[in-house]
Order: C-alpha cells, then sequence, then structure tokens
C-alpha cells in the first residue's frame, strides 16, 4: 500500500478558523503488484485523513473507483495530447470523453494541463498550453460545469533562485513574456497556480551535501 504514496502535498485552507489542512496524494500507476483502484479508494476513506488524489491520467477504472468516496481527484492531460486539444471541438470532446461520464459521482476538482511543460523546451508544447487550457475551460463551460477547474502544474525549476523564500524569483524573462498571460488566466477564472515541489529531494541533496563537506 505504500507504493502509491508517491508524494504527500499539503493544501492549506487559510480561509478556515481552525487549523483545518487537507493532505493529498499523487496515485501513480508505474509499479508492478498494485492494489485495484478500488482497493486504494476504499483504503484512502477508511484508513487515511487524505481527501484529494492526483492522477496522471483520466483512467476510467480509478475515475469510477473514487465515485462517492467524499476524496475529490485531479486529471491529467497528457503532455502529447496538448497541440491537439488547443482547438475548442477537440476539447468538447476530450471533456465529453474522460469528465462527463465521471461528473459529478466522481468529485473531480482540476484537469491539469500536462506536466511540467516549461521545462521540456518544447515549443510546440509550450505555445499550446495555454490555449488547451482556456479551450477546456469553454468546453466545462458550456457543459454548465462550473466545479472543475483547469491549470497546468510547474516544475520549481520556474524560479531562478528560492532559497530563502524572500528570494523568490522567476527565472528571466520568464515573468513577463511567460507567466503574465496565465497568471492573467489563472486571476480571471479562478484557477490555482500549481507548481509541483519536492521538497523531499531538496533535503536530501541538502543532506548529502553536509555529509560530504
Ligand atoms: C446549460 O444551461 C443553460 C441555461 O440553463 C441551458 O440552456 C443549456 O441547455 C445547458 N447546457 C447543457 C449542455 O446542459
Amino acid at each position: 500500500m505504500a507504493l502509491f504514496l508517491l508524494l504527500f502535498t499539503i493544501f492549506y485552507h487559510s480561509s478556515s478558523s481552525s487549523a483545518a489542512y487537507t493532505v493529498g496524494v499523487n496515485y501513480g500507476t508505474v509499479a508492478n503488484n498494485l492494489p485495484s483502484p478500488s482497493q486504494v479508494a476504499s483504503f484512502l476513506r477508511t484508513q487515511t485523513t487524505i481527501d484529494r488524489v492526483k492522477i496522471f491520467d483520466t483512467n476510467p477504472d480509478i475515475l469510477r473507483a473514487f465515485a462517492n468516496t467524499g476524496i475529490s481527484v485531479t486529471v491529467t492531460v497528457g503532455n502529447g495530447d496538448i497541440p491537439s486539444l488547443a482547438k475548442l471541438p477537440a476539447a468538447q470532446s476530450w471533456i465529453a470523453a474522460n469528465i462527463l461520464p465521471f461528473h459529478p459521482q466522481t468529485s473531480i476538482k482540476y484537469i491539469a494541463v500536462g506536466n511540467e511543460v516549461l521545462a521540456t523546451s518544447d515549443k510546440v508544447l509550450i505555445a499550446h498550453t495555454l490555449p488547451a487550457m482556456k479551450a477546456l475551460a469553454s468546453a466545462l463551460e458550456l457543459a454548465n460545469i462550473t466545479t472543475i477547474h483547469v491549470a497546468t502544474p510547474h516544475s520549481l525549476g520556474i524560479l531562478s533562485s528560492s532559497e530563502p523564500p524572500s528570494t523568490g524569483r522567476f527565472r528571466k524573462g520568464y515573468d513577463q513574456r511567460i507567466f503574465a498571460p496565465f497568471l492573467d488566466y489563472h486571476r480571471k477564472t479562478k484557477s490555482p497556480f500549481m507548481v509541483n515541489p519536492y521538497p523531499y529531494f531538496g533535503f536530501k541533496a541538502e543532506t548529502f551535501k553536509l555529509r560530504v563537506v
């Protein structure tokens, strides 16, 4: 059961008066001898306080398994599918095939459009990411779905400096040229700016440095 707990992500509810927080996990499936999606869903629901899960595709078995569990799911559009989704009819077909059959029984909260697209340095992919996000958001709106938001997770490599946090800066040129239109989209659609932080890897590198000194 430990295999799929690849990464913990903590979402703080800042508006809440008590110190309530939400714990989510990435549910990866690149491994062998994995428990079935229904076993995973049942385990999370009955044995943990985890109430958010992110998957790296739109696996229908997983989406069905999380129906009526109270656990919200983030689904992912594969990087390779992004260019074709930049047009509204294709985005509508994608929503019809991958979201509508599971909504609202499964609480899908976010559609992650690709993963760390900037880190790929693929110009075609990068140029189509925001148009695909907008097309998918429009397709959701046309389907009268207001509970699902569209975003794209970035790697922490978007920062030129992150430590100490007060020195945090986007990489040179990213702020105006790349992120301004993304941030404008997020503000208008009230969708989140997503980043994949891997604090453990950062910590591990630090531990390693200390040891070799
Ligand atoms: C969305 O809602 C509008 C207004 O209630 C309605 O006319 C339209 O048929 C709905 N569209 C879908 C796809 O349900």
